[in-house]
């Protein structure tokens, strides 16, 4: 692990966030083994991790009988933090587990098994803009001088979780390894029952009207943002002073970037994802 800045390290050309992980642990991921029936929530930061998390969460709970935990970070643990927790190995199926890893990171088992793999991707421009203020209130990330030294680390990849592009365009082009379903934080925002009913099919759980209207109820902003369980306020404060629930809205962007910033991303979404970025709401 190579020291990069005051708060992040470089692994196996990923970066993360010194204070939560261990070469020890992470060095372990490639024996970790995976279950047929585990279920893998992919993302970058910031793109609604706990969002999908509270969806997938509320569909399996619907669905069949889940073991108790005090919370979605412990329902869904990071699968490249383990903390103090238990060995996963022994946690009861279906497990659960979010992640901001690259597939190469990922154990290579996740291959040879039917794992599921959702993979949520968002506007760069409003990663951006909820990155930055994410990392002002994290105590494990470095505060940046301003949006625009944000900005421009950002587009270099010297961020936690490394290059937007990267990220996207690797997992989408290993598509066919895995099984995997792509959506995008703009679709949930437009139809968030479609993405609750598109989820249910990828995952084969079958939910009836009521309780698909249960889900969706459970993961809109407003209802989030009360539930402790779902919200993160759960964390110490010491370590985060903000909110995870912020403003949940697609073109925040448009508040902060400047003309100049904005053209410089749709030339970078053009050069290093083409097609695919037209998947991508950029308006
Ligand atoms: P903003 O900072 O733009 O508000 P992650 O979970 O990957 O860290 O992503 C956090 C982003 O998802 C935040 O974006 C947050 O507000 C948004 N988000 C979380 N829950 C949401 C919900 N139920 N509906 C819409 N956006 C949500």
């Amino acid at each position: 692990m190579e020291k990069i800045s005051e708060n992040l390290s470089r692994y196996k050309n990923y970066n993360f966030i010194t204070a939560l992980t261990s070469v020890e642990y992470l060095d372990s991921l490639p024996s970790f083994e995976v279950r047929d029936s585990d279920i893998f929530l992919v993302t970058y930061p910031k793109s609604g991790t706990i969002w999908t998390q509270q969806i997938i969460i509320s569909i399996c709970e619907l669905s069949g009988r889940m073991t108790e935990y005090p919370n979605n970070y412990e329902k869904m643990p990071w699968l490249e933090y383990r903390d103090d927790r238990p060995d996963y190995a022994l946690r009861p199926s279906p497990r659960l587990f979010a992640s901001h890893l690259t597939p190469a990171l990922m154990p290579p088992d996740m291959k040879n098994k039917k794992a599921k793999i959702i993979y949520v991707m968002r506007n760069p421009k409003d990663v951006a803009v909820s990155y930055y203020h994410f990392s002002k209130a994290l105590a494990d990330m470095e505060t940046p001088e301003s949006f625009g030294s944000l900005f421009e680390q950002f587009l270099k990849g010297d961020v936690f979780a490394s290059s937007w592009f990267d990220h996207i365009r690797e997992w989408h082009s290993k598509r066919d390894e895995y099984d995997i379903l792509f959506l995008t934080y703009e679709d949930m925002i437009l139809d968030l029952k479609g993405a609750v009913t598109k989820l249910c099919r990828f995952l084969g759980r079958t939910l009836s009207e009521d309780a698909i209207n249960q889900v969706v109820e459970k993961s809109t902003f407003k209802t989030m943002k009360k539930d402790s369980k779902a919200n993160y306020e759960f964390l110490p404060k010491e370590k985060f002073s903000g909110h995870f629930m912020r403003k949940g809205q697609i073109g925040d962007w448009k508040n902060l970037f400047t003309v100049a910033q904005s053209e410089r991303v749709d030339q970078l979404l053009q050069e290093k994802l083409g097609d695919l970025s037209l998947k991508i709401i950029c308006e």
